[in-house]
């Protein structure tokens, strides 16, 4: 007996072709921004242990692995530096040193792979004493004087020839003073790409890990937002957008895809979204225990933030999308 039904949305997944035919949404390799850890050294790759597969490597080595992304048609790394402790002072002066391990990282890159883009990070925290992204006076995280500390940041990193700079410090008025500041020394070219609704997650433990900069005291919630909060995260997008963001991310992603979803709907500029750390690693723990097809969750997962509204995507996982993409 067959019903009388005028719709059977089953005929459209019928076959591979037609869902193939009806995807409404795709994940592509030009989505996806590589996160790299560097270290000081030379021949070092040492695998970050909460995160199986990522290493941190010296720039003779990054180079390598830089090369391979761009060799997969990835089109952008962005870089985040392991800073010896000696190098490290309560101003994180070292971050706009113009012999420092990104500045050197970024001309090499350059110089040698010049088709692949580099977003360099802004933020206080690996260079920083206290393992904060903003200056700490008496447990305080003080903001101007720490924008003028990022302005110097980001124009060294323009300096030595990074295509995107990427504030990820969540100091109020940084994404105007860098603007500015880049326009007024003649980089006009180099994009910011605003970390707007970054939360105070616990989804950042293993990239702590993997750059030893977990705050020495207090924690991020000063400065970093509530994840209870969602219109807070439309005010700090439209913040960005009017200082100047070219484009604006949210972070983590998987448990904020409802912010990457509104922020998508009140903008115009293109929408980031960082599958951050503790993401990467709770799929490759659960792989690793034979619980989950570590593959498909990661693939699901990624989709999911696109068809959110994600246009980017930065994830530990981009060669690994990759290989399976070009398959
Ligand atoms: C620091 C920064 C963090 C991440 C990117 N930039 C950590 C933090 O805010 O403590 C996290 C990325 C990840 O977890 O993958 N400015």
């Amino acid at each position: 007996m067959s019903q009388d039904l005028i719709y059977r949305p089953r005929r459209l997944r019928r076959t591979e072709a037609l869902r193939q035919l009806v995807q409404e949404t795709q994940l592509r390799v030009q989505d996806l921004i590589y996160p790299l850890f560097v270290l000081e050294g030379e021949n070092q790759r040492q695998e970050v242990e909460s995160m199986p597969g990522c290493y941190r490597y010296s720039l003779d080595l990054l180079l390598k692995e830089v090369e391979e992304a761009a060799q997969l048609g990835i089109p952008a790394v962005a870089l985040f530096p392991v800073v010896p402790e000696e190098k490290k002072d309560p101003t994180g002066r070292e971050c706009f040193n113009p012999e420092g391990l990104i500045q050197r990282c970024v001309r090499r890159i350059k110089q040698e792979i010049p088709e692949i883009l580099v977003v360099t990070d802004v933020a206080l925290d690996p260079y920083n004493s206290d393992g904060h992204d903003g200056i700490v006076r008496d447990g305080v995280i003080l903001n101007d004087e720490t924008v003028e500390i990022l302005v110097k940041q980001a124009l060294s990193q323009a300096e030595a020839g990074t295509d995107i700079v990427a504030p990820s410090d969540m100091m109020d008025g940084r994404i105007g003073a860098i603007r500015q500041a880049l326009d007024d020394q003649g980089y006009t070219d180099v994009a910011i790409l605003a970390y707007s609704a970054k939360y105070a997650s616990a989804f950042y433990g293993p990239f702590r890990d993997a750059l030893g900069s977990a705050p020495k005291s207090g924690d991020k919630k000063t400065y970093q937002m509530d994840p209870a909060n969602a219109r807070e995260a439309i005010k700090e997008a439209e913040l960005d957008e009017a200082e100047g963001a070219d484009m604006l991310m949210v972070k983590p992603a998987l448990a904020y895809l409802d912010i990457i979803y509104r922020i998508k709907e009140s903008t115009d500029l293109p929408v980031a979204a960082y599958n951050v750390s503790g993401e990467y690693a709770m799929i490759k723990a659960a792989e690793q225990k034979g619980w989950i097809d570590g593959k498909k969750v990661m693939l699901e997962s990624l989709l999911a933030m696109k068809r959110a509204g994600a246009d980017i995507i930065l994830t530990y996982f981009a060669k690994e999308v990759a290989l399976i993409l070009k398959a």
